[in-house]
């Protein structure tokens, strides 16, 4: 079983729960490939797809929407999941906007049509340097818990849960 780990991340704490993914994933017995996803040129020869992008102002990186749009046929024909990792600061359930900002909802209504088998919201984590006049400003008025919300259990409990649905589909064999 090859499995193609592929994501998109600016400050690299996308890349990190990506390879934390693979790692369950090769540790459950898959042939893994962990990557950024403007790297693949195909996705022939993958059994399955795992495509995890950071959320900036509600939208995927760019390199993880060209990935969707360029493999959208061979998608289609796979298994295959997606994850964003994006919310940080102090969680507020109440605020509906704080849910607006969770997600790219196009994006999301996208890979769903296209047969993305789940969508999941991870924590995600402020760049460690601040770059710019907002990134300094959120890392200013984020508490320090708030900063890093990566809950490793969580990511790891989701990936054993694909590397399960991975096995029972390999055992009952291909679809007639
Ligand atoms: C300027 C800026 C805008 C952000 N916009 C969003 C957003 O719209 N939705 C969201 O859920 N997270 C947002 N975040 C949080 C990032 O998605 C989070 O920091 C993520 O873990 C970054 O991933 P990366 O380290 O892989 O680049 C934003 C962060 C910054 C610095």
């Amino acid at each position: 079983m090859r499995v193609l780990v592929a994501y998109a991340s600016k400050n690299g704490s996308t890349a990190e729960i990506a390879e934390r993914i693979a790692g369950e994933l090769a540790r459950t017995g898959a042939d893994v490939d962990c990557v950024e996803a403007g790297t693949v040129g195909s996705l022939g020869g993958y059994d399955a797809v795992v495509l995890g992008s950071a959320v900036y102002t509600k939208r995927w990186r760019p390199s993880a929407r060209r990935f969707v749009r360029r493999h959208r046929r061979a998608l289609a024909g796979l298994p295959w999941w997606v994850f964003s990792s994006g919310p940080v600061g102090e969680p507020k359930p109440d605020d509906p906007r704080a849910t607006a900002w969770l997600e790219p909802p196009r994006t999301i209504a996208r890979v769903e049509r296209l047969g993305a088998r789940a969508h999941v919201v991870f924590g995600g984590r402020l760049p460690l340097q601040p770059r710019n006049f907002v990134e300094r400003a959120m890392a200013r008025s984020t508490p320090a818990p708030f900063a890093d919300r990566r809950d490793w259990d969580e990511i790891v409990a989701w990936a054993a849960g694909v590397a399960a649905e991975l096995q029972a589909g390999s055992r009952a064999g291909p679809p007639p």
